[in-house]
């Protein structure tokens, strides 16, 4: 059984914020922590009770804030200290969680540490980094190329996993052990909720089994950080590319202290050969991915996270949702995920059902992943195959700015905006949905208000009832004597006979009426609800 810390957050409903691109409230283009506030009641009314901020620290931005300067600081562009605790203030007020993105793997060069790391090889500081006179292995950065670059000043190679201006941090050093420790108590101490933590299979490296990340010193890490008296409470998600079951389960485990869920990306990768390669998936997939985990990390007494989308991929709905059906789609694949045993986690821009947008040129694209990517594509594609590539896998796909409305830049920003706005700005923005029939913001509204309403959606057991390899998906969740059967049709009409799906209906992506009615429409989304006693 799930302890009580731990079934409380299946009730969180999370909502990821990239600050650059959320709102800006001072018309210089990019969004900021004021921004954020202005539109609390926004997420509120969606139903949100958590905000999962993407990182506001001081940073010189080579990779948008996963590069930090000053763990204590916040980046001048998105503010000030004083906004930010005017943020947890508001966001406490009215009853929402905040998680802090934080980023232990890297620092930025920037960062004192780093400064003065470098500066010799027998100061206070030197071992904060992974140092070497010669690259001890070939290790690539994940944005291309080498991992390795000299530094002049020490005369000396160091480790870098991302860009060159991100040095990886050697945690076998106490000193990095405490320092993380003093930031995490920190921002408890200002009242954060918990910690989103990026790459966090990384601190500890293998570099005997020749593995950048899941080194033997991974637990004690971790533990380091959450497992203390002060931050037991906290909610914790690590990034963890991993997908092998009992590595989870060592990491999660509610009985170890260490994270409270993780990040899996099995169901991302489902059917693309690689992250820029144009590709279709199909429902089928998703489905059989989903209904795979969320039973067995059940059984196991893990939390899962639900999420489709987050801002180091394309659009979902790219993949898998249908142009001719675009709300059927995007709801049909809504209902499918968040109505599913886990903690829920949204990515802003999710609930206006957004597909990529589409440029015909490479400078309308900023992220350093993607530029790299470009230029090393064009060495054996045409520059036009490679743009295809990106406008597929490019990272700024999820990274431009909100489309709040039809109006110039989206209502984003008064002024110019850090990265060109979505290309299909007019058509697809929050006034524009809301003021169509076909509403995907207020589908999500309703299926996140069923996860707070009804215990069975957050607390209940899942059993799928759709078999694997199904071209439709259904479940149920059942709590005490309530039982609600979901069920999601994919791409073609088709009838289905399924006992369970009885009782009133909750929700409906068709405005169905007639129960018992099994002729189910493309996409077609019908959630029942019944007591078992009576
Ligand atoms: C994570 C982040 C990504 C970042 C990288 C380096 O994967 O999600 O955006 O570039 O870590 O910090
Ligand atoms: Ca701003």
């Amino acid at each position: 059984m799930l302890n009580e810390k731990h079934k409380n957050f299946l009730g969180w409903n999370i909502y990821q914020i990239y600050p650059r691109s959320f709102f800006d409230a001072n018309g210089d283009g990019i969004g900021d922590l004021p921004g954020v506030i202005e539109k609390l009641d926004y997420l509120k009314e969606l139903g949100i009770n958590a905000v999962w901020l993407g990182p506001c620290f001081k940073s010189p931005n080579f990779d948008n804030g996963y590069d930090v300067a000053d763990y204590r600081d916040i980046m001048d562009e998105f503010g000030t200290m004083a906004d930010m605790r005017r943020l947890i203030d508001e966001m406490h007020k009215r009853d929402m969680k905040l998680i802090l993105d934080l980023v232990p793997n890297h620092t930025s060069y920037e960062h004192t540490w780093f400064q003065e790391s470098r500066k010799s090889r027998d100061n206070p500081y030197s071992n904060y980094y992974y140092w070497f006179d010669t690259p001890p292995n070939d290790w690539e950065s994940m944005f291309g190329g080498t991992a390795y670059a000299f530094d002049e000043t020490r005369g000396q190679y160091y480790l870098h996993s991302y860009t060159p201006q991100q040095p990886d941090l050697n945690w076998n050093e106490p000193g990095v052990v405490k320092g993380m420790q003093d930031v995490v108590d920190f921002w408890v101490d200002m009242g954060v909720d918990g910690f989103r933590i990026d790459v966090i299979d990384q601190i500890s490296k293998d570099f005997e089994g020749n593995r950048n990340c899941f080194g033997p010193r991974l637990h004690e890490f971790i533990q380091a950080l959450f497992s203390r008296e002060k931050t037991a409470h906290l909610f914790t998600v690590g990034e963890c590319w991993t997908g092998e079951l009992d590595e989870i389960h060592r990491h999660i485990h509610q009985d170890r202290q260490e994270l409270s869920t993780l990040f899996q990306f099995g169901h991302l990768n489902y059917g693309r050969e690689d992250k820029f390669t144009p590709a279709k998936g199909s429902l089928t997939q998703l489905w059989n991915c989903m209904r795979y985990w969320v039973k067995t990390m059940e059984e196991q007494d893990l939390l899962i996270s639900l999420f489709t989308d987050n801002h180091d991929n394309g659009w979902m709905l790219e993949r898998l949702g249908s142009k001719e059906y675009p709300y059927e789609s995007a709801t049909c694949i809504a209902a499918m995920m968040y109505l599913m045993r886990g903690v829920c986690f949204m990515y802003q821009g999710q609930e206006l059902g957004m597909f990529n947008p589409h440029y015909d040129t490479i400078k309308e694209f900023d992220d350093i992943e993607s530029l790299n990517m470009y230029r090393q594509l064009c060495e054996t594609m045409s520059s036009v195959q490679a743009l295809d590539k990106i406008n597929f896998g490019s990272r700024d796909n999820t990274r431009r700015p909100f489309c709040w409305s039809g109006q110039e830049n989206g209502g984003f920003t008064t002024g110019k905006p850090w990265i060109p706005v979505h290309s299909d700005y007019k058509s697809c923005n929050l006034e524009a949905d809301l003021g169509s029939e076909k509403s995907v913001w207020r589908f999500y509204r309703d299926v996140l208000h069923l996860r707070k309403t009804h215990t069975a959606l957050r607390v209940g057991s899942f059993e799928p009832l759709a078999l694997r390899d199904a071209s439709y998906c259904a479940y149920t969740r059942t709590a005490g004597d309530e039982q609600i059967t979901v069920v999601c049709n994919f791409e073609k009409a088709q009838e289905l006979d399924i006992p369970d799906a009885c009782g009133e209906i909750l929700l409906s992506n068709y405005g169905r009426k007639k129960k018992n009615d099994k002729k189910y429409e493309p996409y077609e989304v019908a959630v029942f609800w019944r007591k078992t006693n009576g």
